[in-house]
């Protein structure tokens, strides 16, 4: 039996996403800088997980960190967000191309159990389909059997995540959204989020709220509080209980992101950043 994970993941996820022939040395920085928290995907169209694995095999072997410190998160992709390097037989039922895909993730991250398995995606913009209860139904499995602690699911909108939650035997245990401020940063999903017990990530805070970065008010608060408009960001993220994704590769900003935290905000500066863009 694997040690058990504390539940609660780390305070902040490196997101491995685009780093194509980097993603290896920029894993093993983001690790020696102090991320305890991977995200990637066995989507190599936008991520590079085996070199995701190189990085942290490099660094257990460096340090005395042992897997069980790591809280390392992947993906299945459906056909429709992959390029024909696919970590499955496209022919195959469902059930069996996430069978395939988990074990090749496995493979890839050189390790014997994720902490997190995520759906990246429903198949449909709009509601669920059988196929995503086949595929949620075979992650199961894997939660079961102990070869994953956790089920998360991505890029679903109020009604799916309900869906979802009210059909599933397993209940998600994270959502992975793209975070956009004018949309109440994703305040539906995340206020369904917080009564079930979910934890929120989010992703893109910054690339998706430029304006936001940039307005006065938050600009204000940073010089206040001697941090940058990202930290400000982020420590708003931290602050209504979002666990926030950064893919920085920058090892400064590796660092500043890392030292954003909650207690650099009041409830007001809370409450301004939330309604800034509605
Ligand atoms: N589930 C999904 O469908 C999905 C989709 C997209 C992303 N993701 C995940 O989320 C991760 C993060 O993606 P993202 O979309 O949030 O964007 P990102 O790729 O992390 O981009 C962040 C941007 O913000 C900048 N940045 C970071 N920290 C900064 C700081 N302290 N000060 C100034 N600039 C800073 C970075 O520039 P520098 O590099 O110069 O610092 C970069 O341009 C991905 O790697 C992936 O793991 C998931």
């Amino acid at each position: 039996m694997h040690k058990t994970n504390p539940t609660k993941p780390p305070g902040f996820l490196y997101g491995t996403a685009w780093k194509e022939e980097d993603t290896k040395d920029l894993t093993l920085l983001a690790l020696q800088t102090g991320f305890r928290g991977m995200d990637t995907a066995n989507q190599r169209k936008h991520y590079f997980e085996a070199a995701v694995g190189e990085g942290i095999v490099e660094f257990l072997k460096e340090t005395e960190t042992s897997r069980e410190d790591l809280f390392l998160q992947t993906k299945f992709t459906y056909q429709a967000g992959q390029d024909h390097r696919l970590p499955y037989n496209p022919n195959a039922d469902y059930s069996t191309q996430v069978k395939e895909s988990f074990a090749s993730s496995l493979e890839h991250l050189q390790t014997d159990y994720i902490d997190s398995y995520v759906l990246h995606g429903p198949r449909l913009r709009q509601g669920l389909d059988d196929a995503d209860i086949e595929v949620w139904a075979a992650m199961e499995t894997f939660q079961e059997q102990g070869s994953t602690k956790v089920l998360g699911v991505s890029n679903v909108n109020a009604e799916q995540l309900s869906s979802l939650f009210q059909k599933a035997e397993v209940k998600p245990a994270f959502v992975q959204n793209r975070c956009y401020a004018h949309m109440g940063w994703d305040k539906e999903v995340r206020i369904f989020c917080q009564k079930n017990h979910i934890v929120y990530q989010g992703f893109s805070l910054l690339t998706a709220n430029r304006q936001i970065l940039a307005h006065p008010a938050v600009e204000a608060i940073a010089t206040r509080e001697q941090k940058t408009s990202a930290q400000i960001i982020f420590a708003f993220a931290l602050h209504v209980g979002m666990l926030p994704l950064t893919g920085t590769s920058s090892q400064k900003h590796m660092q500043e992101d890392l030292a954003a935290t909650a207690s650099d905000l009041s409830t007001d500066d809370v409450n301004l950043i939330e309604n800034l863009a509605l």
